[in-house]
């Protein structure tokens, strides 16, 4: 090395080690220190080491997705000393994480930091319950704390970066993604969204117990044809704006630092070339300052999907469309300088790509301290603490939906009743964990069992039968899962246990395996022998409370009708099993809510509260010339919005400030809710719209705003909205986001087809 180049190198590193400002979260505002740094950094970049910042790597030894062809550990090594590798993904932890670094640090000519990205989608270690789960509780501050807590466990793990907040709107249970979301609604979509980017990316990015976001997946990945993963998409630019992007867009505003593109395409363009997305929307009229990643080899799949003739074609329409960096797909580093070269791609387009991802890791403060997030000794005492467990307890209680509760069979007697509890998952410590689990420490979930067990004042008023085996062979990437239909071994055991009890606990629903990345499914019912024991039980016993434990909306019509109560308790985490205690015990009063509809079958699907009037809507009466079907009702068995309380609320006096609003006003309204129960309660108010003319077709309800309040028995409060121009917006006919004059229809109520009813117009 000559003396000259040492000097500039040493200089380099004093001028980066000076602390960055704070950076301010938003999007909009560029801080000028550090886009001189940038511009010091890009002068001295050769193309080579340029590509290598807009290239990323799995580990080896961790992979979320198909295992690269030819890519062996010496070329990856061999890459992150020359330069060539700018993020890695997949590894993880306080060493390992140094130790790449170190590799970067020592070796590559300008020393440029990598980034480390990890999927840390419902926690590090300490389990939350999966994201639609935590939809359910109607409390964005709630994500906002668990995405905190994964935060501050992920960067004491040596990482920088999570691919999360997922925030694909979803309207198909088939697809087993709709776990990983907030669920069909883009209002609250859009809530959670900004609340998981805020927790996750705190105050201040360059602290060392925050890490940048990655809002994903760009964009309309929810809305794959049958819900078939990465199937193709077709929607219009109405629905895309009105629908899909708005949560997207909150995330954005929130200050998520990244993006990562969607698997599918839209309309013939893969997302991951579409500039429309990317350059017009997101860096356009968002003014967004991140970097995009692409999806696991998106950008080497533009060939399968045959829009690139060969990997130099997928790295030019990448580049050029505004996907920034190239996860796994192996395009970008054998081509873009050749690309540059030949005058296909601008060298400028290069450069702003390199700036985007140089800007996130000055953000981060990686400039100042590489080995800032890799701590050993945090590692060992931020992971997993108590107090973190709290929080996923409370997290797991919260996102408990009471669906039936017939006769008041709930809440449990912690002593004098007789409880059977039966089930393999009543036992099982390792499905509550979900499907992306990080971290996780295999079978460390408290289990319904245990939590029951905590709970109870005498154990042996409680007794286990673990029924027929549910799944046979389950491995994590083994697919598909082989239910077992044939043994039915258990059985017998668990309706004699069930005969002789006062009530019944009957754990059901999904292996954490069944949802998540590549789990779609044609059938939502109760899988294996499920649904045979739940009769069996049924027939012997009639105080039966199913306790469902899934990932997705699933098909309960059978269960709806016959058994008495039903808690749907989804994936819930590390402390699912006391979670769910609190509630069956009475000791928490459930508040929850669904995030999405329950179909009454899987032919319903797509099937959406919100969903357009068509120009022959269903009154009701099935009429032959009807939108309808002729076998089943168009309603959700069970509706967005809904949820049950040990207590019950009554609305009354929904009151608007005015009738008639004019454009720039705001409409005040207020409604009276009362605890009519016995006990303490919590209810989430909901507000709704209808827009009843407009340029363009609008949904048939649109949920606006809502509040959880909490009511002691016999308690009444008064609840007041505000709505103004802007929450009355949406793309019209002339593609623009404008409230149109007219009449409105206005409910606010339990749910979203309960409720007090008025209209106001606006002028
Ligand atoms: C593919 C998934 O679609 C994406 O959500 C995830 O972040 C990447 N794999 C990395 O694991």
């Amino acid at each position: 090395m000559t003396r000259k180049l040492l000097l500039l190198i040493v200089l380099g590193y004093a001028l980066f080690s000076c602390k960055p400002e704070s950076v301010s979260n938003s999007n909009s505002q560029l801080n000028p220190e550090i886009e001189t740094k940038i511009s010091d950094l890009l002068s001295q970049m050769t193309l080579d080491e340029k590509m290598g910042q807009l290239n990323q790597y799995t580990s080896q030894w961790e992979m979320t997705g198909p295992a690269p062809q030819g890519a062996s550990q010496q070329h990856l090594l061999d890459q992150i000393k020359s330069g060539l590798v700018g993020s890695m993904l997949n590894v993880t932890g306080a060493e390992a994480t140094r130790k790449t670094q170190t590799l970067a640090l020592e070796n590559s000519r300008l020393k440029i930091p990598m980034i480390f990205g990890y999927d840390v989608i419902h926690g590090y270690q300490t389990m939350f319950p999966i994201p639609l789960a935590e939809a359910s509780s109607w409390e964005p501050e709630l994500a906002r704390r668990s995405s905190r807590v994964a935060a501050i466990e992920s960067a004491a793990a040596g990482l920088h970066w999570t691919f999360a907040p997922m925030v694909d709107v979803s309207r198909d249970a088939r697809w087993g993604r709709v776990m990983e979301g907030s669920g069909e609604d883009p209002y609250l979509g859009s809530l959670f969204a900004a609340a998981r980017v805020k927790g996750f990316q705190g105050d201040d990015l360059s602290a060392n117990n925050t890490i940048a976001a990655c809002v994903k997946h760009f964009a309309a990945y929810g809305f794959i044809e049958a819900g078939r993963d990465y199937n193709t998409v077709d929607i219009s630019e109405n629905t895309l704006r009105n629908v899909i992007l708005p949560p997207f867009k909150a995330a954005a505003d929130a200050g998520a630092v990244t993006f990562m593109n969607a698997f599918n395409e839209i309309g013939g363009t893969p997302s991951t070339i579409n500039t429309h997305l990317l350059r017009d929307i997101l860096k356009g009229e968002w003014g967004f300052n991140g970097f995009v990643v692409s999806d696991w080899n998106s950008i080497g799949e533009l060939l399968i999907h045959g829009v690139a003739a060969d990997t130099k074609d997928a790295a030019k329409l990448a580049i050029k469309a505004g996907s920034d960096m190239d996860m796994e797909g192996y395009c970008f580093v054998p081509n873009l300088k050749t690309l540059v070269e030949e005058k296909a791609v601008d060298l400028s387009l290069i450069d702003d790509a390199v700036r985007r991802v140089l800007r996130v890791k000055f953000q981060l403060g990686l400039f100042d301290d590489p080995y800032k997030y890799c701590d050993e000794n945090k590692e060992k005492t931020l992971i997993l603490t108590p107090e973190n467990l709290q929080i996923a307890r409370e997290a797991a209680r919260k996102s408990i939906v009471l669906l039936k509760n017939e006769g008041r069979l709930l809440p449990l007697r912690k002593e004098g009743q007789k409880i059977a509890l039966i089930g393999e998952l009543a036992a099982d410590k390792d499905v509550p964990l979900g499907s992306w689990r990080a971290k996780a420490i295999t079978s460390s979930a408290i289990s319904l069992l245990e939590g029951m067990q905590h709970a109870m004042a005498s154990p042996t008023d409680l007794i286990f039968a673990k029924g027929p085996v549910f799944i046979s062979g389950q491995s994590k990437f083994n697919l598909p899962l082989e239910f077992n239909t044939t043994d039915r071994t258990g059985i017998a055991e668990a309706v004699k246990v069930a005969r002789n009890a006062d009530v019944v606990v009957l754990a059901l629903g999904e292996n954490c395996f069944q949802t998540g990345e590549g789990r779609s499914q044609t059938d939502i019912k109760l899988k294996g022998l499920q649904q045979e024991l739940l009769e069996a039980i049924c027939a012997v016993n009639k105080n039966v409370v199913v306790v469902l434990m899934n990932g997705r909306p699933l098909d309960l019509s059978w269960m709806a009708e016959n058994v008495p109560s039903i808690v749907e308790a989804w994936h819930l985490g590390s402390e699912s099993g006391n979670g769910i205690a609190d509630v069956l015990f009475g000791d928490y009063n459930p508040a929850g809510k669904l995030p999405v509809s329950f179909p009454r079958n899987v032919g319903q699907l797509p099937l959406y509260y919100n969903h357009k009037s068509t120009g022959r809507p269903n009154n009701g009466d099935n009429n032959v010339f009807s939108s309808h079907f002729t076998d089943a009702s168009n309603d959700a068995l069970f509706p967005f919005g809904y949820g049950l309380s040990y207590t019950t609320f009554a609305y009354s006096d929904l009151k608007l400030s005015s009738s008639e609003i004019s454009k720039g006003e705001k409409v005040q309204v207020s409604v009276t809710v009362k605890n009519t129960g016995l006990v303490a309660g919590q209810e989430v108010v909901q507000l709704y719209i209808r827009d009843l003319v407009g340029s363009t077709t609008r949904p048939v309800k649109e949920l606006k705003a809502f509040e959880k309040i909490s009511l002691e028995a016999g308690g009444s409060q008064v609840v007041n909205f505000e709505l103004t121009e802007n929450d009355l917006a949406f793309w019209g006919a002339d593609n623009q986001f404008r409230a149109e004059s007219g009449d409105f229809n206005l409910w606010v109520g339990p749910n979203s087809v309960e409720g007090l009813k008025t209209s106001f117009k606006l002028k």
